[in-house]
């Protein structure tokens, strides 16, 4: 399953945890989320975005809170945890890490040009203020904690709403920039904006939205639902008057849960002038029949905080079997490495484009013959033993290109118990298993 397989897509989102889930979120985010992770073919990277959270609010309580019910809506809608890599992102200490390489990559004025960064500053500017008043170094490195996710994860394609897509750019500029002075190590991902998937409208008929305080939790008990459904504004058309679907938030909101066919019914009853009392009822009962077995189970969850925190250390645990080997990578290539690991040569700081390890064949004043077999960058991988003919030394080489199994005793390494070289320093057996793979392929 961790077998990064190129014709695997991996998608990646992140949720913020700073408030708690509207319909809004279900219909735009959550519902077809879980959708796309049933796909075959599909690596689905779903994760809390509790670091980001940091950056909106001060509240601890409401950054708890706002994790157990994100969390608990996600598992209650059905995600399937088996199947996809659902996490928290304070859980996974290489992100951070991997932020401070990025921040050495990511020219300032990129970060200058980012649409919430240059909104603070030009507001600041109208009010005559400094114009970083206000404004905290979190906001600044957004977009380098979001590029940073999604690096990680080796992520192709990231669904986001419009807001975001330039989040996702500049994830893509700092990936080339790295790759061109470090060696390809990182996939450039792209945003998916999906234009089939609804954007709700909220109780005033703008977006549902937080920063509007016109939502509909996901799961408010009924009583409540049906409270808030029945206060959507509407207008003034009286009972046998006909109604216009076309703006209409309650038709909108009916739509994103109804069938084609139920929308079809329901488009009728507005022309033959339903009320807006009934249509409201509809509304409601439409929507708790979604909803209902989902609340039952978030309810549940919500009641039991430590079944859902295991869910998201399980998951941290399969995210970090793929984030800490790539970032030790990562951190190799930019040079934080171990010392007694022998300097590579010169030549080998700046990656070419990939070349592959090779086996170079030469005769020593001893008059035997010998092999290296060198990586990529031509730094040592095994000196061969010395063979009393060229066709002996030929043929050891040829056995190992073809796949020839060989054993180790300590540096010693063998083929059907014949000593045939030795390790170089510092290399591991499984480096000189992947080159020969890599030759091979
Ligand atoms: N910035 C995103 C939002 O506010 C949340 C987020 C954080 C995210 N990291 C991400 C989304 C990585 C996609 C990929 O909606």
């Amino acid at each position: 399953m961790s077998v990064h397989h190129p014709s695997v897509q991996r998608v990646l989102t992140g949720i913020t945890p700073s408030g708690t889930p509207h319909l809004g979120n279900y219909a735009g985010a959550i519902r077809p989320a879980i959708a796309a992770s049933r796909q075959s073919g599909v690596e689905s990277f779903y994760f809390l975005a509790d670091y980001h959270a940091l950056i909106k609010t001060t509240d601890p309580a409401r950054v708890q809170r706002s994790t157990l019910e994100i969390s608990a809506s996600w598992l209650a809608a059905g995600l399937d945890t088996e199947r996809v890599w659902f996490y928290r992102q304070s859980d996974i200490p290489e992100i951070p890490e991997l932020t401070w390489l990025l921040a050495c990559v990511a020219g300032k004025g990129l970060l200058n040009r980012a649409h919430a960064y240059k909104a603070a500053v030009d507001k600041n500017v109208a009010a005559a203020e400094d114009p970083d008043a206000g404004v905290n170094m979190g906001l600044f490195m957004y977009p380098v904690l979001m590029a940073a996710d999604i690096l990680m994860f080796k992520s192709h394609k990231v669904p986001v709403g419009r807001d975001q897509i330039q989040h996702i750019e500049m994830a893509r500029d700092m990936a080339a920039s790295f790759n061109h002075l470090y060696g390809e190590h990182f996939v450039l991902p792209e945003a998916e904006v999906d234009a089939s998937v609804a954007t709700l409208p909220g109780l005033d008929g703008r977006k549902m939205s937080k920063s509007y305080d016109n939502t509909i939790p996901l799961f408010a008990p009924a009583a409540e639902l049906k409270r808030l459904i029945f206060s959507i504004v509407t207008d003034s058309r009286a009972p046998g008057e006909p109604k216009e679907t076309e703006g209409s938030a309650l038709f909108q909101l009916y739509q994103a849960f109804a069938t084609a066919e139920e929308t079809r019914a329901m488009r009728t009853a507005f022309d033959d002038g339903i009320a807006w009392g009934e249509a409201k009822q509809a509304l409601f009962e439409r929507i708790d029949a979604a909803v209902s077995p989902m609340r039952e189970k978030y309810e549940a969850l919500i009641a039991e905080p430590h079944v859902i925190e295991r869910h998201l250390q399980e998951g941290a645990e399969k995210a970090r079997a793929i984030a800490t080997p790539f970032m030790a990578e990562l951190r190799h290539a930019v040079g934080l490495r171990n010392l007694a690991v022998a300097f590579a040569p010169k030549a080998a700081d700046k990656p070419k484009a990939a070349a592959l390890p090779q086996f170079k064949q030469y005769r020593e004043a001893d008059g035997r013959f010998y092999f290296k077999f060198v990586d990529g960058d031509g730094r040592l991988l095994v000196q061969g033993a010395g063979f009393d003919s060229p066709r002996d030394a030929g043929r050891c080489v040829a056995a190992l290109k073809q796949g020839a199994a060989f054993s180790m005793e300590g540096y010693d390494m063998q083929v059907d118990g014949a000593s045939i070289g030795t390790l170089a320093a510092g290399v591991h057996a499984d480096e000189v298993r992947r080159a020969l793979a890599a030759l091979a392929a």
